[in-house]
């Protein structure tokens, strides 16, 4: 080999090295940043349930928000849930209004119908609009704040379809 052969060689091998610290780095950079999100979104998926996927094929997990196929709604359980309004509304056929106006025969009701209850101006807003049928109920007792913005209701919502609709069909026997 002579010595031109020689250099270029070292010239070549050299190169080589530069390359392979420059690719190297990037793919070690790159390697290090882009994949490792979809890593991780892998190992928690599947560290949440091993058999997640099997479960839901065989057993779909309820939605509360979705009535059950062949739901009959229970005035008496209803009656149990209007516990949670009783803070603020009476339910008896001699009620009186509280915080909140009283329950007995608001079913079929107009909105804010009591002349002599102080409603939010939200509540006025809506009068002539909403009638206490069971769709408005239903989505009124599901959010009260997002189906009457401003309302002065200060109550969750009840976030199981099963318990707005047990509760609408205790409602409407208070007549
Ligand atoms: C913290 C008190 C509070 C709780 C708890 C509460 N409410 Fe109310 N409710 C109110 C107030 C106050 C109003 C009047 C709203 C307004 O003027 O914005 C109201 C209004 C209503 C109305 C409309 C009445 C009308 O005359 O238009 C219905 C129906 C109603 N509530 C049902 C319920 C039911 C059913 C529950 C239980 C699931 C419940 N509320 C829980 C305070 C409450």
């Amino acid at each position: 080999m002579d010595s031109f052969s020689r250099w270029f060689c070292i010239l070549v091998v050299v190169a080589d090295l530069l390359a392979i610290t420059y690719f190297g780095g990037m793919f070690f950079i790159t390697g290090s940043l882009l994949p490792k999100h979809e890593e991780a979104h892998i190992v928690v998926a599947g560290a949440e349930d091993p058999n997640a996927h099997k479960s839901t094929v065989s057993a779909p997990k309820p939605d509360p928000d979705v009535l059950p196929e062949g739901f009959v709604a229970d005035a008496a359980r209803g009656a149990t849930i209007s516990a949670k309004c009783k803070a603020c509304h009476s339910f008896d056929a001699d009620g009186k209004h509280r915080i909140g106006p009283k329950m007995w025969d608001i079913f079929g009701k107009q909105i804010a119908s009591y002349d002599e209850f102080s409603y939010s101006s939200a509540f006025y807003d809506k009068q002539g609009e909403i009638v206490w049928d069971e769709e408005a109920l239903y989505q009124y007792l599901k959010n009260p704040k997002a189906y009457i913005p401003g309302t002065k209701m200060a109550f969750p919502g009840l976030k199981k379809a099963a318990d707005r609709a047990n509760l609408i069909a205790y409602l409407k026997t208070l007549q």
